[in-house]
């Protein structure tokens, strides 16, 4: 499949088959694609709860407003991010770079992030989002549906996964076989409306 046809393709799916199970290579293949998602310095910040017990998939349905995907699809990413990847042992992201621009960057990334929280939540949820896109179209590509969702409660949810305060949840993706179309495209905006060439006015 083409990535044209898998963006144009990939739409939210609601409905799934719960009895569909996806093999471990293709959980394997998946998340492998997701790493390779871009982020910031490479910290690679973010952190995939695959959540496969079924019993607190009903756990995490019931604070998210009973969307049958949570438990209905056959994988249920909750993204999460380490705020304080860029704080641990950085070079671990460079090492296979050559030594000038090891040198160059592990300070920088030290630089860009201490005591800038703002920054580091912003990170966060911009590597989740690029993470999600790559789950979702890589999940077409396989044959695959998906939904984005952040439709629950974030602290809710934390607790139940035990997220570490120095975490947080960006949004879940729900992947599987859906059962139903999604509903007909809302209603894109025109171009002129979002595409903006230069400045604003
Ligand atoms: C961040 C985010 C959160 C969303 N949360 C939910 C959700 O909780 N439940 C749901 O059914 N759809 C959710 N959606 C799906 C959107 O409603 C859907 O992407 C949008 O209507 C456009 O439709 P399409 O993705 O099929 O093109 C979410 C989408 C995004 C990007």
């Amino acid at each position: 499949m083409q990535v044209k046809e898998a963006i144009e393709l990939r739409r939210a799916v609601k409905h799934y088959d719960p009895t569909h199970q996806m093999t471990e290579q293709e959980v394997e293949q998946l998340m492998s694609l997701a790493l390779l998602s871009p982020t910031a310095f490479n910290i690679q910040n973010w952190r995939f709860v695959l959540v496969r017990d079924p019993e607190l998939r009903k756990q995490v349905r019931a604070v998210s407003w009973d969307q049958a995907q949570v438990t209905d699809a056959s994988l249920l990413v909750v993204l999460t991010a380490d705020l304080n990847s860029w704080n641990q042992d950085p070079a671990r992201y460079w090492k296979n770079a050559p030594q000038p621009v090891q040198d160059f960057l592990v300070p920088a990334i030290d630089q860009y992030y201490r005591g800038h929280a703002q920054v580091q939540r912003d990170e966060a949820m911009r590597s989740c989002g690029m993470a999600a896109m790559t789950l979702m179209l890589a999940a077409k590509e396989m044959g695959y549906d998906s939904c984005p969702m952040d439709g629950f409660d974030f602290d809710a949810v934390g607790k139940l996964i035990n997220l570490p305060d120095d975490h947080v949840v960006a949004m879940f993706v729900a992947i599987g076989k859906g059962t139903k179309e999604a509903y007909p495209r809302g209603g894109q905006l025109p171009m002129d409306d979002v595409v903006i060439t230069n400045t604003f006015n």
